[in-house]
């Protein structure tokens, strides 16, 4: 028996170690393959056509490419400074909806999008200033999570997917740009619809359901778990390593054609993705300004400092303060669309943005006062929406608190399937440290210089005119005493006839006065130049 196998197995042997070396050189070539095709992209990614050295990057040009990150809060600074700062008439023409806009055509000077890097390929790049805000991976795939929930749930009103997905195709009306019509959710607002109605369909079967544990990251009768969500094809096509990816200008989403092998190669091969990375901190460096979702107050402030004073003051120079505000040419970015009512509250969203537009007179400060108003009433706003979406999957509820439900060997999958990001991020934030620190210590010198443009004033003041003054103060002082010593003469001289004197008095004094004002207009001495800010 043993005889008989033994060139049997010999031979099996055989076959399974060439089988192997079949299979291991595929695999090398394939990552030879990637290899080549990632650091070809990362060559061409950071030739440096593609960085202005010599430029000053906080300087603002002429278009303001706003590449907003999803869930990064991005969309308060859209309508509560970019909005306020901006007439529509400056807008591209719908933004958010790439196929419809078309930069070479538009002298338009605000591109908010969440379209990838590689739209650049399309802007004016030297005259294109770049800006973004980065979040805290964790936070931004949980955010992801329960926005697509929150707007997918917004469909079960209807009673079957049928009619929602028949619904939401009928209200798509034209100057409304839904949810679903945006990138990413475009994707993954219907996947999770369907994923929703199907289980809506399934207790519905069974009956009576009795759920238990009241985790909303994990109530698989109601809605996709996290973990689920976490590890779905869609999940590492669009979401994980998202901001990475969209400031590389690899998305799913992404002009550039060989953009989907790199992004394939890096999902693929781990340690392909330093180069990725490399490429988007170079461009997070060259970037007018660098937001931070966590750091809401101060970045506001940044913003508002380094890019708000920027617009403002072209603003005053380009003598374009029209306040006039085409309704046409006003896009609104909805939420979603789920139905008729919805619309109509945002719509008169946008007339009440529209009350306090762009005007000439804004200052940075006014600016910040104007956005923390807009911030709550938007806030307000949104809370609102997600409360009313999400009581049609309760008892799945997503608050603040809820977060410390999601299992620490879930935060931590994130982190390790957002490995790039959450480098990138600790990236950002060194970069925020430092602009932050430039910033308040240019407001300071400011300041300080504006004292010592005061002291220079006096100083740049001839030494004749100084001496001018000085003997007109002393001119001005010995009358004044001349005044009083006939003044006294006079009492002593006559002490009865007091009512004369003061008349007298009276005319002595408006004499002294003009006296004052011919010197004045004489020397033409500056003295409003004196206080200037
Ligand atoms: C879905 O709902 C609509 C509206 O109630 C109804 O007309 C239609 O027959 C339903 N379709 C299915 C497949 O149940
Ligand atoms: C982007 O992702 C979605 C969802 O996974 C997919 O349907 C679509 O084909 C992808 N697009 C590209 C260009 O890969
Ligand atoms: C601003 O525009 C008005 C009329 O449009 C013009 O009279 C005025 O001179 C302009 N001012 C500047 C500083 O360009
Ligand atoms: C629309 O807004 C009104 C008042 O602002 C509110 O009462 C109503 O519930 C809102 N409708 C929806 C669908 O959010
Ligand atoms: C601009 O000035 C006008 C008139 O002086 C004033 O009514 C208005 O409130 C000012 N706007 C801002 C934003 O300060
Ligand atoms: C969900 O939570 C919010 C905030 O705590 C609360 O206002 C709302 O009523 C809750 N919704 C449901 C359906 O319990």
């Amino acid at each position: 028996m043993q005889m008989n196998h033994h060139p049997i197995s010999k031979l099996a042997l055989v076959w399974l170690t060439l089988l192997c070396s079949v299979i291991v050189s595929f695999a090398e070539l394939e990552f030879g393959h990637c290899e080549r095709v990632v650091k070809e992209w990362a060559d061409t990614s950071s030739s440096p056509r593609e960085e202005h050295p010599n430029k000053d990057k906080r300087s603002l040009q002429d278009l303001l490419f706003f590449l907003h990150v999803p869930r990064t809060g991005g969309r308060t600074y859209f309508h509560c400074f970019l909005r306020k700062l901006y007439d529509n008439a400056e807008e591209c023409p719908r933004s958010y909806d790439k196929l419809h806009f078309d930069p070479r055509k538009q002298k338009c000077k605000l591109l908010a999008t969440h379209d990838d890097y590689s739209l650049m390929s399309m802007l004016p790049r030297e005259r294109t200033s770049v800006m973004t805000i980065v979040r805290d991976p964790v936070a931004r795939v949980l955010s992801t999570y329960e926005f697509s929930v929150e707007v997918a749930a917004r469909f079960l009103v209807h009673p079957n997917l049928t009619s929602a997905t028949m619904m939401s195709g009928r209200i798509r009306k034209k100057n409304v740009i839904s949810t679903l019509d945006i990138w990413p959710w475009k994707y993954l607002v219907p996947w999770m619809r369907e994923d929703l109605f199907a289980r809506r369909d399934a207790r519905k079967l069974k009956g009576v359901v009795i759920i238990e544990d009241d985790n909303p990251y994990d109530m698989e009768e109601m809605l996709m778990p996290l973990h689920t969500y976490l590890d779905t094809p869609t999940a590492h096509d669009i979401i994980h390593n998202g901001a990475t990816f969209q400031i590389a200008g690899l998305t799913n989403n992404s002009r550039l054609s060989e953009a989907h092998e790199v992004r394939h190669c890096v999902q693929k091969y781990k340690n392909l993705g330093e180069p990725v990375l490399q490429v988007a901190k170079r461009r997070l460096d060259s970037m007018m300004y660098v937001g931070l979702t966590e750091e809401h107050r101060e970045s506001a402030s940044l913003f508002a400092n380094v890019v708000g004073s920027q617009v403002l003051s072209q603003v005053v120079t380009s003598n374009i303060t029209s306040k006039t505000t085409k309704s046409e040419a006003s896009v609104k970015v909805s939420e979603s669309g789920s139905d008729k009512s919805e619309i109509q509250n945002s719509t008169s969203e946008v007339a009440s943005n529209k009350i306090e537009a762009k005007s000439g007179n804004m200052t940075v400060k006014t600016l910040m006062e104007v956005y923390e108003g807009c911030i709550t009433h938007l806030r307000k706003s949104q809370g609102t929406r997600r409360v009313n979406s999400l009581k049609r999957i309760s008892p799945a509820n997503f608050t603040r608190g809820t977060r410390t439900r999601v299992p620490n060997e879930v935060i931590e999958q994130i982190k390790s399937l957002n490995n790039l990001d959450v480098e990138l991020y600790k990236y950002a934030k060194e970069i925020f440290v430092k602009e932050h620190e430039l910033v308040s210590k240019k407001m300071v010198s400011t300041s300080k210089r504006s004292i010592v443009d005061l002291q220079n004033v006096f100083g740049e003041m001839e030494a004749e005119k100084m001496w001018k003054l000085v003997s007109v103060a002393l001119m001005l002082l010995l009358l004044f005493l001349l005044f009083l010593f006939v003044n006294a003469r006079r009492r002593i001289t006559s002490k009865v006839k007091m009512k004369k004197m003061k008349s007298k008095k009276i005319v002595c004094e408006s004499d002294s006065l003009q006296l004052i004002n011919i010197v004045k207009k004489g020397n033409n001495i500056p003295l409003i130049s004196l206080v200037h800010p």
